[in-house]
């Protein structure tokens, strides 16, 4: 018996130092078939148990299945081992054709409303402006103090919008206005700026309203800014993005930041200004406009009697939706792969 469990440890050192010298599949498969093939050394000490005697049988039967495991565990340690290093199990040649295109790449696009306020700022940017941005969350009294919309200005209700809690001071800007007062306070006039970015509105959404949409906004202002200035460029403007043959028209309005104040129509590009299903008078509406209210000057320090300036704001999805006949606001917002391609 005793001999036995010699010959056993034996087997088992032996198989310790075969198994870990087996260097790749190949070797790893020719050293399992020695120990545990049909004519392996496991098989050989089986052999054995006939010369001992019946009582010392069943043990050293025992011990040898455990040899049999304790060795099939050594070649699985292994094999896993070699898979590892090998990156898994290799293709084989005939499997992995290299000539196969590989995975299309699919190109992204800018979207349209980034696309559209590049080409609005573009267009400015001809006539002097240069980009400026602002944050989104805005302090009540840039939104609403500084642009002359007072706590009990009826004109507040449609802007009252996204309030921090706990701060009532602090909300999401309800248009890009309040740029127009970070713009001035950080310089001296003159100024010429647009100011592309994200508004907030406590609207319901539907075809022609959302939460959340973009303006660009527009300011001039210096010695001597008149509304024949603001004319000009922005029919200008008009031109440059809808086409030369656009002609613009200005209605009174009412905005508390601007006095006088306008509304700005284009001629109907679909229909030359006849008037037709889209505009239904040969005129659409693009933007608001004015001459920059004084109280708005005095509440960046800017004098009155020796600065003048012009504003604007318009809705860029408005005006995307114009030029490219879009019939629902929220497509811009869906991500939706379909839509978004055909810009
Ligand atoms: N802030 C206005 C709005 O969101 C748009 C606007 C109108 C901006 C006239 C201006 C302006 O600068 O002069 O409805």
């Amino acid at each position: 018996m005793g001999d036995i469990k010699t010959s056993i440890e034996k087997v088992h050192a032996a198989a310790v130092d075969e198994f870990a010298a087996a260097g790749d599949e190949s070797s790893l498969e020719s050293v399992r078939v020695r120990y545990l093939g049909r004519k392996g050394r496991v098989r050989d000490l089986m052999g054995t148990l006939g010369t001992l005697s019946p009582e010392e049988r069943p043990e050293a039967g025992r011990l040898i299945n455990d040899l049999k495991s304790r060795i099939a565990r050594l070649h699985d340690e292994k094999s896993a081992a070699l898979g590892a290093s090998a990156g898994g199990e290799k293709p084989s040649p005939e499997t992995l054709d290299v000539t196969l295109p590989g995975t299309p790449v699919r190109l992204g696009r800018i979207h349209p409303i980034a696309r559209a306020a590049r080409e609005i700022v573009r267009i400015f940017a001809g006539m002097g402006f240069s980009a400026v941005y602002g944050p989104e969350v805005e302090t009540v009294h840039n939104n609403f103090e500084c642009l002359n919309m007072p706590l009990d200005h009826p004109s507040r209700d449609a802007f009252e919008t996204f309030f921090v809690r706990d701060r009532s001071d602090v909300v999401l800007r309800s248009h890009t206005s309040p740029v127009q007062i970070r713009a001035m306070l950080a310089s001296k006039p003159p100024l010429r700026i647009v100011v592309p970015g994200r508004t907030y509105r406590p609207d319901t959404v539907d075809a022609t309203h959302s939460f959340m949409f973009d303006q660009i906004e527009g300011l001039a202002v210096g010695t001597d800014v008149t509304m024949a200035d603001l004319k000009f460029c922005l029919n200008e403007f008009g031109k440059a993005y809808f086409g030369p043959e656009v002609t613009t028209r200005f209605r009174p309005h009412f905005f508390p930041f601007t006095e006088p104040s306008a509304e700005m129509d284009v001629s109907c590009i679909f229909c030359g200004g006849k008037g037709c299903r889209v505009c239904g008078n040969g005129w659409i509406e693009v933007l608001g406009c004015g001459m920059v209210h004084p109280n708005v000057l005095r509440a960046v320090n800017y004098d009155p009697e020796e600065y003048t300036g012009f504003a604007f704001g318009m809705g860029i999805e408005r005006l995307s939706m114009i030029k490219h006949q879009i019939n629902d606001l929220r497509l811009f917002f869906e991500n939706d792969i379909r839509f978004l391609s055909q810009f």
